[in-house]
């Protein structure tokens, strides 16, 4: 079957970006890709909150915005999906072209634009899903022409907490002018306790407590991470991820639209975005559960984010380049890992990096 894999990549590969992606997900949809992930060995489950992930190797967000493909995502061997990001009213997004690959450095720059169909759209495709089992998280944003940016979150808060896995609260995209901004101490303290406010209004209505997760730029400077993590653990946010796009270009060969504008992702974020990952281990401590995503493509990356201090791992540009076959490549060679070291679970080898990884130059 790799071959098959090979062709079709070969063949999305000569569409453009977007194309090739939508491609992609109406391929998912008519269920043509191949299932993977049937035997899972039991060591590599991790157990957050209260939800059992039977691996840690997630659908990063932005590439299922609209929920139309979770299932098959799990389907595919991927241990949970995060749907989104999803703002409250429908949007375009940025003009096309808006989505770039740089094949020679494995990168991909995207200036979507939190393109997406709303919540009401979201609501209505995750209720008609026939399996309801499976962890799908769901990444909340706010509109571009949002008068209010904190009550486009708490929305999101109210509209799926009946439903969602674990939500994500999306500050960190660079594609929304301003967005990030939320990043800083007082923007931050509001957003956050607007969003945990509704979060607990719902816990007590419903009697379903879904866990808030913060999503961070990769740009942030050190003081500002450190104001970060203090008011996440301050206001009992239950994860961090680490990180989203970046709007850094260093360490890029410079072929192809390297200059375009946008988030940058895949290979070269995975450096940057590990550091980032192990200073706020740091800061955060060991209790604090955390998503290492950017530029895992291999056994290797992804092992290497968890000794930096990751619980759960996310990916998403690698596919580009790779196809599906990586998720179950990614989830057997985290077996064989465990094997080489001699380890009962990821948690143990979860950490023993950190220090390395945040004392490197960023
Ligand atoms: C993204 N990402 C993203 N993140 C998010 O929180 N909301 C979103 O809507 C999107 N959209 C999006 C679109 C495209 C085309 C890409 C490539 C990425 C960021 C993504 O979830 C992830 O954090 C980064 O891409 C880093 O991981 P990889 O791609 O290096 O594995």
């Amino acid at each position: 079957m790799r071959w098959l894999e090979n062709a079709v990549l070969k063949g999305l590969h000569k569409l453009d970006a977007e194309t090739a992606h939508r491609m992609t997900v109406l391929a998912l949809k008519s269920g043509l890709l191949p299932g993977g992930g049937a035997d899972v060995d039991p060591r590599l489950s991790v157990k957050l909150w209260d939800l059992t992930f039977p691996n840690p190797l997630g659908m990063a967000a932005g590439f299922d915005k609209n929920g139309e493909v979770p299932d098959a995502l799990l389907n595919l061997g991927f241990g949970f999906t995060e749907v989104g990001s999803v703002t409250p009213r429908p949007q375009p997004g940025n003009p096309k072209p808006r989505v770039f690959r740089l094949p020679g450095d494995q990168g991909v720059i995207n200036r979507y634009g939190f393109n997406n169909e709303g919540h009401e759209a979201l609501r209505r495709r995750l209720n008609a899903r026939a399996r309801l089992t499976g962890i799908v998280g769901i990444n909340v944003g706010a509109n571009k022409d949002a008068e209010d940016r904190v009550a486009d979150y708490v929305a999101g808060i109210y509209e799926f907490a009946d439903m969602a896995s674990y939500f994500t609260v999306n500050i960190s995209s660079p594609n929304t002018p301003g967005l990030r901004d939320l990043q800083a101490r007082s923007a931050l303290a509001e957003l956050l306790t607007g969003v945990i406010t509704a979060r607990d209004e719902c816990t007590r209505k419903l009697g379903r407590h879904v866990p808030v997760l913060l999503k961070i730029a990769p740009d942030v400077a050190d003081e500002d991470l450190n104001d970060i993590v203090e008011e996440v653990l301050a206001k009992n946010v239950e994860g961090l991820i680490v990180s989203n796009t970046t709007i850094d270009r260093e360490g890029l060969s410079g072929a192809g639209p390297a200059s375009e504008a946008g988030g940058l992702s895949g290979r070269p974020l995975f450096r940057k975005s590990t550091i980032m990952l192990a200073r706020a281990r740091k800061l955060a401590g060991p209790d604090l559960p955390i998503i290492g995503v950017g530029g895992i493509d291999s056994a290797e990356t992804a092992w290497i984010k968890i000794t930096a201090g990751a619980d759960l791992l996310q990916l998403y540009s690698s596919l580009v380049f790779k196809g599906p076959a990586l998720v179950e490549e990614i989830v057997t060679g985290l077996a064989a890992k465990l094997d080489e070291h001699g380890l009962g679970s990821l948690r143990e080898a979860r950490d023993v990096n950190v220090e390395a990884w945040a004392s490197e130059a960023a």
